[in-house]
């Protein structure tokens, strides 16, 4: 399990669901992980023993990723612990759902600044190095939401469609420096974040998607694994869904 071996990975939104599950594929796979958290820091702290304990580099940092400020301190201390960085995965997301007659100013702004700008932030900052080195994959986590919509969830769809316009951006930007920009779209994922969905919404999900099954964290963290490694050399600008079929 050597795909990733001696890269540098930067996660952000690591401390449960699919960001811990990603980290922890990677270090399988030989990448030193720093990763990031903000609320739960009990998990950040222990996603960076159990880390370590796989033989590789590992180091939690606490840092908002919708901080601009916060997010290039973040990168300068990644580069000074690790000396390089060979992937980012923009990972970070909340949700606050809502029907947009009764979304407040701050649930629209919350999930953008979050899920968004997070993603131009922690990109921008590690532009310079990628661009030095002449090498970098970036992984942006967007979401079948952001391509087919959803009632309920105007502001994480839009902040979703973003990305996706984002990263296509950044692969013609950056292409031409040897720098990847891809997006994954997963879709029912079973996690902290869906485990608050109604039971019933979760049902019809399931029901809808032609494997049969909600994904598992794994199951994106393969696609990232694909993504940040030099077995997608000639990958980028693309938007992959890891749905079980479900916008099929
Ligand atoms: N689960 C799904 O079905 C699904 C489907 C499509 C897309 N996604 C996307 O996949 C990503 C991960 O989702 P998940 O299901 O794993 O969610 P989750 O279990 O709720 O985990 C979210 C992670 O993001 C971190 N985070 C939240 N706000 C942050 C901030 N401002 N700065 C830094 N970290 C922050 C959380 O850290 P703390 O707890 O430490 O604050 C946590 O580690 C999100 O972008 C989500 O939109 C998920």
């Amino acid at each position: 399990m050597t795909l990733l071996k001696g890269k540098n990975a930067l996660i952000t939104g690591a401390s449960k669901g699919i960001g811990r599950a990603i980290a922890l594929r990677f270090a399988q796979e030989g990448a030193n992980v720093g990763f990031t958290y903000l609320s739960s820091v009990e998990q950040g702290e222990a996603l960076a023993k159990e880390l370590e304990g796989l033989g590789i580099k590992a180091k939690g940092y606490r840092s908002d990723a919708s901080d601009h400020v916060a997010a290039e301190k973040l990168m300068q201390d990644f580069i000074a612990d690790f000396g390089t960085i060979d992937i980012l995965v923009n990972n970070a997301g909340i949700t606050k759902d809502g029907l947009l007659m009764r979304m407040s100013e701050e649930q629209w702004d919350g999930v953008i600044n979050v899920n968004l700008k997070s993603v131009f932030n922690l990109t921008k900052a590690a532009t310079k190095f990628f661009m030095k080195q002449k090498y970098g994959s970036i992984i942006n986590m967007t979401s079948v939401v952001g391509i087919k919509g959803n009632a309920g969830q105007a502001n994480y769809a839009a902040s979703k469609a973003g990305i996706v316009g984002f990263t296509k951006s950044v692969a013609l930007e950056l292409g031409s420096r040897n720098i990847r920009c891809n997006a994954i779209a997963p879709g029912f994922i079973e996690t902290e974040m869906t485990a608050k969905l109604d039971e019933k919404v979760i049902a019809d999900w399931r029901n809808a998607i032609p494997l049969k099954r909600g994904g598992q964290p794994d199951d994106v963290a393969n696609a990232c694994v694909f993504l940040g490694s030099d077995l997608s050399a000639y990958v980028t600008g693309q938007v992959i869904q890891v749905d079980g079929g479900m916008l099929t």
